[in-house]
């Protein structure tokens, strides 16, 4: 029996994310958890004639969060604020670090073995920021804490597939680093199979892999960022880590992990100068994160510039979510 909860299920994300789930073969119950609409959106989507039960909870003084959680086999987490026209993801950093931070603290409390999938922005941050809620409540287990940046592979293909043809399922792109703007790094000298992108095409490819959400936050004009294409991925991330709890083999994705608790993550730290956090092609198997891959070493001199400037706007982002948990002075 596999019991899912979105927490934030009413927003732009949290709704589609909760159809996905709520039609999955793979969830036997789906609990729906906001500070508001819940109850219609849960009332809404336990019509459909899926295996999932549907259940659905408002705040309720405390009382709903603990419900919603308990028994939780894998949490998603996409409550808070969206970026506006001109807003970079860390703008949003002051209002869902303190969203994400009561979450966790709820998920430390009712669901301390839970699988945790981080949407909330700015992910470079609100990760660290649970895994220090996660380790203060003493249940911090770094291969059941992910970073969403599957929404950055997705694109990732599809804007490869619009530069050299074929189908954006023909392309696995491996992107590495965080999520946002330059910490974004997509190694297209890795792209499988063996892809050649035109070297006129290459700067723009990569500026466009990692500031794509700004295409959709400015065609929506002040309503939002991406949802759909973040259901669809985050619905994606969750899928493969269920099928490889059930046992599937071979099922690897880029996530944004703690590198200090995940094997193989050493060699990428060493590799990043020492970042607590980093985002890299991972292995999922029935405990999680089961091996993390470092595809650093095979970066080209360019990916290897990119790398360089991931690597510091992603320190700073870290020590921002850490120390808004656990301050230094
Ligand atoms: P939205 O505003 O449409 O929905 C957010 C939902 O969170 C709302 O229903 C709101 O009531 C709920 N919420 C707020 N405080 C809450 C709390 N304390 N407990 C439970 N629920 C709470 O926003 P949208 O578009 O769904 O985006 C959500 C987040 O996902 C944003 O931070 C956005 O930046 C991020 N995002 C992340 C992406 C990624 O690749 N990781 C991609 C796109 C967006």
């Amino acid at each position: 029996m596999v019991k899912a909860a979105v927490l934030g299920a009413s927003g732009g994300i949290g709704q589609p994310l909760s159809l996905l789930l709520a039609i999955s073969p793979l969830v036997d119950e789906l609990s729906l958890y906001d500070v508001v609409n819940t109850p219609g959106v849960g009332a809404d989507l336990s019509h459909i004639n899926s295996k999932a039960k549907v259940t659905a909870y408002l705040p309720e003084e405390g009382k709903g969060l603990e419900k919603a959680l308990t028994g939780t086999d894998i949490v998603v987490i996409p409550a808070g604020i969206p970026r506006k026209p001109g807003m970079t993801r860390d703008d949003l950093f002051k209002i869902n670090a303190g969203i994400v931070r009561d979450l966790v603290t709820g998920v430390a409390k009712y669901s301390p073995k839970a699988f945790v999938l981080i949407i909330s922005n700015p992910v470079n941050s609100t990760v660290p920021i649970a895994a220090e809620v996660l380790k203060k409540h003493e249940v911090f287990d770094a291969t059941k804490l992910f970073g969403v940046t599957s929404l950055d592979v997705v694109r990732a293909s599809t804007f490869v597939a619009d530069v050299v043809g074929g189908s954006p399922t023909d392309y696995k792109v491996p992107v590495v680093g965080g999520h946002s703007g330059e910490t974004i790094v997509p190694l297209l000298s890795q792209i499988t199979p063996k892809t050649e992108i035109p070297s006129d095409k290459l700067e723009a490819l990569v500026k466009r892999i990692q500031f794509g959400g700004d295409e959709v936050v400015k065609a929506k004009d002040g309503t939002g960022s991406a949802t759909l294409s973040m259901a669809y991925a985050g619905f994606k991330f969750a899928e493969s880590l269920l099928r490889a709890v059930k046992g599937e083999t071979g099922i690897v994705e880029p996530t944004y992990v703690y590198l200090d608790g995940v094997a193989g993550g050493k060699e990428v730290k060493e590799a990043v100068g020492g970042l607590d956090f980093f985002a890299v092609p991972v292995e999922l198997g029935p405990t999680g994160a089961v091996r993390a891959t470092n595809p650093l070493p095979q970066a080209n001199e360019y990916e290897k510039t990119l790398l360089e400037e991931a690597k510091k706007g992603l320190a700073g982002n870290i020590v921002k979510g850490t120390e808004f948990i656990t301050p230094t002075s």
